[in-house]
């Protein structure tokens, strides 16, 4: 046993042999990738694991285990990479669609999704996450977020082999799996998991377990509460007496990634999860992966040092392969795993809660300052811009923007919390309070998009706020990601009330089973269904023949004078397309003048009819235009 040498060169004859001993001599692709890429993963390991005796050894393994990983690739993969290294940008282009939802409450089972492709594709999908699908435990189990093992399909759904097929027709259908990487924590059920609490010393030092109460004490004086609803603090107890740190449900165990070993074992899970096909791997709470005493535990600069690491683990075993970072936090925080050797793509939490803070309040300000402050990325990378998710909407934005305006932050969130689930006089939202926590006084919000926008509440608006939401999604520039249902217009479901697993997550209320009724109206414009569904069609079909939209396409402002209009040009080499979109409730007349800076004849990218600005342009309460504009 060594410490890794301070000099890479060193080390890499010690990880070139370990990966032949895999490999045999004869994979100079594999080889050329090791030269390439191991000074940084050797940099990596030495801040993260350099002062332990088994640093070096600890390297070697996860070497052995990447050459073992890329070994087992299957050859379509290999092709895939090899696309993929020939076109890095794919992901940026302006087609790029996604769809979510879970497999049992979508289409029963991975079969059912499977015979939904069609479906897809009508719709233009071209990303398709499905929630959770791993074997977990019976009852609550977090919606599958406690994985049990990360190599089984939850039996109702499926198997690891179905999984497989399913992710080579999907891509067939030209639509790229995207699943889960729950590496934060296990289930309490996972093997690692039962080994630790039996005292097993090889898996003991894979959770964060402490005799009495000295150090979780200690670490509660700093760390928040995620779930307080399910227990206080971040520990829970275990039968023997003994505390264990599970940050969100008690029967979900964080992973201690101070061991390498732990670093190592989900290196080989993730690499599996690749090798089934997965092409984007949504890195599930990505700020709590590193503790430390006296700290918040989330976002530590070791969760950046990991997520590099497991990258470049990827890069060597499964080329093609991006990550997703979800980090709902402060955005001067989710900005920081967004890079082309952390997280490719990123959810935007912050546009998400802004344009439900816009169509709250009627004022686009807040909304618009984030586009023009905080939309920018950098080359190589994208948003993932989603209207809502399977998760509550928490008011992630900085309460220093906010200070700019003249808002203050904490009123202001109580404020929209108590708006969308009903509690404020004359709102049009119905929605549910998630994880109120009467301590801090905080809260998140739970709800389907149109029941959140009004439809539910018969509101006249509604069914334009569905639209506007998503068409801002639609053209900001990243990936549109629609919860599946939604482009439906489907409502709350409060039937989880009464099932025991899901009656204290009010998340649930905004997962329900797919409705065949509104599928089967999605082209009857007689129903909510079909209006909100052909809006959104032609919406989609406007994006993907608009390269304006292209993620590598920067964002520009756009300015008019009303506060309830949001503004902004997504510019390509040769044409540009400015959006307008209004949260007010009337009607807005924008002055010629506002577009003084474009000739008089642009068109609607949408309806494809010309406009004339030279009379300035009305937008209704709740619309939106998309118009292709050309400079004066
Ligand atoms: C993520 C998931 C959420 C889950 C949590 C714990 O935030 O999106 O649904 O509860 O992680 O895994
Ligand atoms: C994530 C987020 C948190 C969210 C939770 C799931 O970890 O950080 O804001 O509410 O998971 O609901």
């Amino acid at each position: 046993m060594t410490r890794l040498s301070p000099d890479p060169s060193f080390d890499l004859e010690a990880a070139r042999a370990a990966a032949r001993a895999v490999l045999g001599d004869a994979d100079p692709a594999f080889d050329e990738r090791l030269t390439a890429t191991l000074p940084e993963l050797h940099g990596l390991f030495a801040q993260l694991y350099g002062d332990r005796d088994d640093g070096r050894e600890a390297l070697a393994e996860v070497i052995a285990a990447a050459a073992a990983g890329w070994r087992d690739r299957p050859t379509e993969l290999k092709q895939l990479d090899a696309q993929r290294t020939a076109h890095p940008n794919w992901f940026l282009s302006e087609r790029m669609l996604g769809g979510v939802c879970y497999v049992d409450r979508y289409a029963g089972t991975l079969a059912g999704i499977r015979a939904q492709i069609p479906y897809f594709q009508e719709l233009g999908l071209t990303y398709l996450h499905l929630m959770p699908l791993f074997d977990s435990p019976e009852g609550n189990n977090d919606g599958g977020y406690a994985v049990s093992s990360y190599r089984k399909v939850d039996p109702p759904l499926g198997t690891m082999a179905d999984l497989a097929a399913l992710s080579a027709d999907l891509r067939a259908a030209g639509i790229s799996l995207v699943l889960d990487f729950i590496f934060n924590h296990t289930s309490n059920e996972h093997e690692w998991a039962r080994k630790a609490v039996a005292g097993d010393p090889d898996y003991e030092d894979f959770y964060l377990i402490f005799p009495d109460r000295t150090m979780p004490d200690r670490y509660e004086e700093t760390v928040r509460e995620i779930f307080p609803d399910d227990h206080p603090g971040a520990f829970v107890q275990l039968p023997d007496g003994r505390w264990i740190w599970a940050t969100f449900y008690h029967f979900q165990w964080d992973l201690n990634y101070a061991n390498p070993r732990v670093f190592r074992a989900m290196a080989q899970e993730m690499m599996f999860l690749a090798n089934q096909g997965v092409e984007v791997l949504r890195m599930d709470a990505v700020a709590f992966i590193w503790k430390r005493l006296g700290t918040l535990c989330e976002s530590l600069p070791e969760a950046h040092l990991l997520l590099r690491a497991f990258n470049l683990v990827l890069r060597l075993a499964a080329p093609s392969v991006l990550f997703k970072s979800e980090a709902i936090v402060h955005p001067d925080e989710v900005i920081t795993y967004i890079s082309p050797d952390e997280c490719q793509l990123s959810y935007n939490p912050l546009q998400m809660a802004l344009g439900w803070e816009a169509l709250a309040t009627r004022d686009a300000r807040l909304l618009q300052k984030a586009l023009e402050e905080r939309h920018a990325l950098p080359p190589g990378t994208s948003w993932v811009n989603y209207v809502r998710s399977h998760d509550d909407i928490g008011w992630t934005f900085a309460d220093e923007d906010a200070a700019e305006l003249g808002i203050d932050g904490y009123p202001h969130r109580r404020f929209l919390n108590d708006f969308y689930v009903g509690r404020f006089e004359g709102t049009f939202s119905r929605g549910e309070p998630f994880q109120e926590n009467p301590k801090t006084g905080d809260a998140r919000v739970a709800g389907t998009t149109a029941s959140l926008a009004g439809i539910e509440a018969g509101d006249p608006g509604g069914e334009d706020r569905v639209i506007l939401a998503h068409a801002l999604a639609l053209s900001s520039g990243g990936i549109p990601l629609i919860y599946l249902g939604d482009e439906v217009g489907q409502l709350n479901d409060y039937g989880y009330r009464d099932d025991p697993a899901h009656a204290d997550d009010s998340r649930w209320v905004h997962r329900p089973r797919r409705d065949e009724r509104a599928y089967a109206s999605r082209h009857d414009l007689s129903t909510v269904a079909g209006r909100i569904a052909t809006r959104l069609q032609a919406l989609i079909h406007a994006r993907q023949r608009s390269p304006e939209f292209a993620a590598s396409n920067p964002l520009v402002p756009f300015r008019t004078p009303f506060p309830q209009v949001v503004g902004f040009q997504r510019v390509d080499v040769e044409s540009t397309v400015l959006v307008l979109g209004n949260v007010g409730d009337s009607t807005v007349l924008i002055e010629p003048d506002t577009f003084s800076g474009f000739r008089p004849d642009a068109s609607d990218i949408v309806s494809h009819s010309p406009v004339v600005l030279t009379g300035g342009l009305m937008l209704p309460a709740h619309g939106v235009v998309w118009l292709r504009v050309r400079p004066a």
